[in-house]
């Protein structure tokens, strides 16, 4: 990149999964499965932040909130001198909430796998924080890597993982997730995260069955986005959203489900739906603190500071990392 604009991007050209070999896997399984994280190209992008406005979608507008309103606290519990690493860029609000009142934090570095979403928000964002030094690291954070050298030595790194997107993974990639971070901060490190709690299933469902549609829109634009970048044949209206809280695992399960028995083309094979047969989109957990802060302590991590909204609806915890 330019280096005239002053933002160095470094680059360990994270080995980006197959979109086509990844979907052909989690269809081949007796029980159909495709990731939730190829929902968001521009479309879906574009869908999800409809969905942060809905009435029934709560966490978005609740977490906003607790920021607002208990950020003061956060960069107390922080610090001064941190550098603080955003897994994940996404939601540039919370991260400016959080950037405007760090006490002079060492650098900002913003990791993701997609490069130019990487460099166009992390120039926005150095535009409007001058004094907060950016180094953007371009990596796959399902796997652990090493900080960049700052100008200023950080008094200690903290990861921001907000926007409950933790809940989309699996127990085993949490595990894995937590891991990395901790090596990645490092002992006295800490870890700022955003998790959406347990509460009644009636809440919680109504938030992934909304009244306007958009959700059941973003979960299928999966399918419309492999039949234009894969050559799929899907016939969008042959398939149902559907979303409901598996209280037993404690999250939201999307599924796609088959209006009818039909088959699929895609990348030379042929699947074959059932009628009332499901593709499993995407797992959105709810968690419990206590229990949170239980499975993040057996990797090294130690709840300090709990957040919350008047009606427990979410949190956002401060961990710090033995
Ligand atoms: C962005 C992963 C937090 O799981 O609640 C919203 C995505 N899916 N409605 C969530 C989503 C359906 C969202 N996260």
């Amino acid at each position: 990149m330019n280096p005239d604009d002053g933002i160095q991007l470094i680059d360990y050209e994270p080995t980006a999964a197959s979109f086509l070999e990844e979907a052909l896997a989690g269809l081949r399984k007796p029980r159909k499965t495709l990731p939730c994280k190829y929902f968001y190209d521009e479309r879906g992008s574009e869908l999800f932040a409809r969905i942060c406005e809905l009435e029934e979608y709560y966490p978005t507008r609740t977490e906003v909130a607790i920021m607002h309103e208990y950020v003061g606290e956060m960069a107390e519990a922080i610090g001064p001198g941190c550098a603080i690493v955003e897994y994940g860029i996404g939601s540039a609000l919370k991260t400016r909430i959080l950037l405007e009142r760090l006490i002079s934090p060492a650098a900002c570095i913003p990791v993701d796998i997609s490069r130019e979403f990487l460099i166009r928000s992390a120039k926005e964002l150095a535009g409007i924080f001058p004094d907060i030094e950016f180094l953007p690291v371009c990596a796959n954070f399902s796997e652990p890597f090493e900080l960049p050298p700052t100008k200023r030595k950080p008094s200690r790194a903290v990861a921001y993982f907000p926007g409950s997107t933790i809940g989309n993974l699996t127990s085993e990639e949490t595990a894995a997730l937590l891991r990395n971070m901790a090596k990645t901060c490092g002992s006295g490190g800490g870890l700022l995260v955003g998790i959406d709690l347990i509460k009644e299933v009636e809440k919680i469902e109504a938030a992934y069955n909304d009244n306007l549609g958009v959700t059941a829109e973003f979960n299928k634009n999966i399918l419309r986005r492999m039949n234009r970048e894969l050559g799929s044949d899907f016939d969008i209206e042959k398939f149902d959203h559907l979303a409901f809280y598996n209280s037993e695992d404690r999250r939201i399960e999307s599924h796609l489900v088959s209006r009818a028995d039909q088959s699929v083309r895609l990348g030379g094979e042929v699947f074959a739906f059932r009628e009332g047969e499901t593709v499993h989109t995407e797992n959105s957990h709810k968690y419990d603190i206590e229990d949170f802060s239980a499975f993040a302590a057996e990797f090294g991590f130690t709840a300090e500071r709990v957040w919350t909204d008047a009606g427990r609806l979410f949190a956002v915890v401060f961990l710090r990392i033995d």
